[in-house]
């Protein structure tokens, strides 16, 4: 698979905003995703699942119990029920340090809703989850994205090979990232990273379970290497240091630091 040569590590090492800038504004917000923009992220990270109605909202939970005051699934409650939820006092009252009125206003986005406000300014890192909840979910997402003419603008993560590989079927050169979580020091085998290299450009995998060892395995297979959540700066020059071609991370602007200083 070729490298779209936007992503050419040689070029730039991504920033990738995971749930937005979720360390200091409640994740997959508007207010999130704005402030990753205003931080310099090169992605925001969106966690796509499907409402009752078949709508794509972004949140990462497969239900609207942690990040919102109400309760449920996403898959049952249409976008109707999950519009009038507070997306953003939970975040007050868990970090006070951050708080700010506004929050209280934020609902659960749609992409749709993102792609508006957003547009061209940034890039959009989309994960597509759980695709056994979410039947369709791949060709909704990939006609918001021709619609808004973002095509350019977009990576895919999925922890699902066949998403993955759904994707590539439409398009051969948009990035794709495959997901790994490791509970363990992470090991993977050659064959494995030869299959991954047939439809992925990348990894994203734990950064607490992998090394420098790992990194030079993906590397050496012509794949990118994202580690994920890296929020700590000592961290992420870690992760640099063994070549990652970038990071997640709640903090767009910690990392930006450690590049500029790298
Ligand atoms: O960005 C990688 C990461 O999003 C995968 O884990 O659980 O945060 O979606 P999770
Ligand atoms: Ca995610």
């Amino acid at each position: 698979v070729a490298i779209n040569k936007m992503f050419n590590p040689s070029l730039k090492i991504a920033t990738v905003a995971h749930r937005g800038a979720s360390g200091y504004a409640p994740e997959s917000t508007l207010a999130s995703y704005q402030l990753a923009v205003r931080m310099n992220a090169d992605y925001i990270e969106m966690d796509l699942q499907l409402t009752a109605d078949g709508e794509i909202v972004v949140m990462h939970d497969e239900t609207v119990n942690r990040t919102t005051d109400g309760r449920g699934k996403v898959m049952n409650l249409t976008l109707a029920e999950i519009k009038v939820l507070d997306a953003g006092s939970w975040f007050n009252k868990k970090h006070p340090m951050y708080a700010r009125e506004e929050y209280v206003y934020e609902k659960v986005p749609t992409l749709r809703e993102v792609f508006e406000a957003l547009g061209k300014n940034t890039s959009y890192m989309l994960e597509v989850k759980s695709p056994e909840d979410n039947p369709g979910l791949e060709e909704k997402m990939w006609a918001l994205v021709e619609q808004f003419d973002l095509v350019d603008h977009i990576a895919v993560q999925s922890f699902s090979k066949d998403s993955l590989k759904k994707i590539r079927e439409w398009d051969k050169d948009v990035p794709l990232f495959q997901l790994m979580w490791y509970s363990r020091p992470a090991h993977i085998s050659e064959a494995s990273l030869k299959e991954i290299s047939t439809y992925a450009n990348g990894i994203g995998a734990n950064f607490l379970r992998i090394n420098e060892n790992y990194v030079h395995k993906v590397k050496n297979a012509g794949l990118l290497m994202y580690p994920y959540t890296v929020n700590y700066q000592i961290n992420m020059s870690k992760a640099l240091e063994w070549g990652a071609d970038g990071v997640h991370t709640d903090y767009p602007d910690r990392f930006n630091e450690v590049i500029d200083e790298f």
